[in-house]
């Protein structure tokens, strides 16, 4: 069987048989600190704002703050607390309020949530007791598939992650001043050198994962994929050569655009990505409370799926397909392995990669040498999430674990995946084989994309 790491560990659905080769006390440590890092991070962006502003719907896209917070509560509560350790349900009654299906964001406001002091000591409770089974838990082989390699911990922390990067949607959508502040990310230092497009050669490369331990459903299993020759940009698509794009006409002229993109174009007066606005001759955006001008080597944020099509097709260019994007990712020509990152498969460092809300922005393009690929593209993981061409659909040998609902019932033609994450995005949630996906019209996500041409 092939596999990206150790095959001897992987059990034939794809999931690791056992701690997948790693210390189950390294595994446990690991899952701690990924857990009191999420908290952290969700402190920091609930303990920011007032509680009008918690209990405000800022968007009818998004959900209150405070249902985001108790809606992290109470998934810990059901897989770790429950399904893990057994436990008896702390409040029952709120498990309806909390389930994303039952109730679509724009009604949550008018829900009886929970207040925020009573979210935030829900959510500690939870926590508490979450770290006590943690302690206990055999991580070990032959344990129990949720537990085995700390799975349910490692996806709980992602959950978490997760809801913190939609937490800080929130907060880019909301009005009055900034509520947060961080440094800027740091500079290109060889950008000028750089050519502007890497050639991949053709040939298999192994897509998915089946020994990452915490890799979720739909990353597995590791599987062969044939991919022809192609070329791809070697940074995102900058705010400068999108400006071009609109310049040239690009969203009056019907033939950039896929049918249902030139309607929304046309039904929403679309002309410039969300959050831009024209001032005089210029453009400037908001970010955070600020106002600003945009920058133009920055990666183009907040377009939607058909804003990237439409583009890619001006430039006489196409987006890139999942596939092309994980073998210009991951591929390394000089082993024949996948690389679980770009630069190989160390955990990102602050030097590789812009992840985790350390800065409030994508880098210039160009940045981040330390954490380019093997094809020499870079800046793939981190900045901006990447479209894809590619529906959202199962690898051959997909199983739904532990919930349909985390993947399943997504997949089909309707959703776009997206690759590589966004600087909203934690490193437990990130990772060369993870994929997420949305709606082809949505650009409130910190989404931007790069494009790709046959070789
Ligand atoms: C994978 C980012 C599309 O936020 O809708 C959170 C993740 N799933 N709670 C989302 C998720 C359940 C999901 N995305
Ligand atoms: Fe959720």
């Amino acid at each position: 069987m092939t596999d990206d790491r150790t095959p001897s560990a992987v059990a034939a659905d794809g999931f690791p048989t056992g701690s997948g080769g790693h210390d189950p006390e390294a595994l446990r440590q690991r899952a701690l600190d990924a857990l009191l890092t999420a908290r952290a991070r969700t402190t920091v962006l609930t303990d920011s704002v007032d509680e009008g502003e918690l209990t405000a719907q800022h968007s009818p896209l998004m959900s209150p703050l405070v249902w985001d917070l108790a809606h992290i509560g109470n998934q810990e509560e059901q897989w770790l607390l429950r399904a893990v350790g057994g436990r008896e349900a702390l409040r029952p009654e709120i498990d309806g309020l909390y389930d994303a299906f039952e109730h679509p964001r724009a009604a949550r406001p008018s829900l009886p949530l929970l207040a925020p002091a009573e979210a935030r000591t829900y959510a500690s409770d939870v926590r508490g007791r979450a770290l006590d089974i943690l302690e206990a838990a055999p991580l070990h082989e032959g344990g129990r598939p949720l537990e085995r390699a700390g799975f349910a911990f490692g996806m709980i922390a992602q959950h978490e992650q997760q809801h913190d990067e939609t937490m800080l949607i929130t907060h880019q959508l909301r009005s009055g001043p900034a509520a947060l502040t961080a440094p800027a990310p740091p500079d290109p230092t060889d950008a000028v050198s750089l050519p502007a497009e890497v050639l991949v050669p053709g040939g298999p490369f192994t897509m998915g994962t089946s020994a990452e331990p915490w890799a979720l459903d739909n990353e597995r299993p590791a599987h062969r994929r044939e991919v022809a020759a192609f070329h791809l940009d070697t940074a995102p698509v900058t705010c400068g050569a999108y400006r071009r794009f609109m310049a040239d006409g690009g969203y009056t002229d019907a033939r950039w655009w896929a049918p249902k993109g030139w309607d929304m174009v046309r039904e929403h007066a679309l002309d410039a990505p969300l959050f831009w606005h024209r001032d005089g001759g210029q453009w400037l955006r908001r970010r955070f409370g600020v106002t600003e001008q945009v920058p133009d080597d920055e990666p183009v944020l907040h377009v939607s799926w058909y804003e990237a099509d439409a583009y890619a097709r001006w430039a006489g260019r196409r987006l890139p397909t999942e596939a092309e994007w994980e073998k210009a990712a991951r591929h390394d020509p000089a082993s024949g392995r996948s690389l679980r990152y770009p630069w190989g498969d160390t955990d990102p460092t602050p030097g590789q990669a812009n992840l985790g809300q350390r800065h409030l922005r994508p880098a210039r393009a160009g940045a981040y040498p330390a954490g380019r690929a093997p094809s020499g593209a870079g800046q793939l993981i981190g900045d901006v999430w990447e479209w894809t061409s590619s529906d959202f659909l199962p690898y051959p040998g997909f199983v739904a674990f532990p919930y349909r609902e985390y993947s399943e019932v997504f997949f089909g033609p309707g959703h776009k995946v997206l690759r590589g994450g966004s600087f909203a995005v934690d490193q437990v949630a990130c990772r060369g084989t993870f994929r997420n996906w949305d709606l082809p019209v949505r650009r409130q996500i910190f989404s931007g994309f790069r494009t790709a041409r046959d070789a």
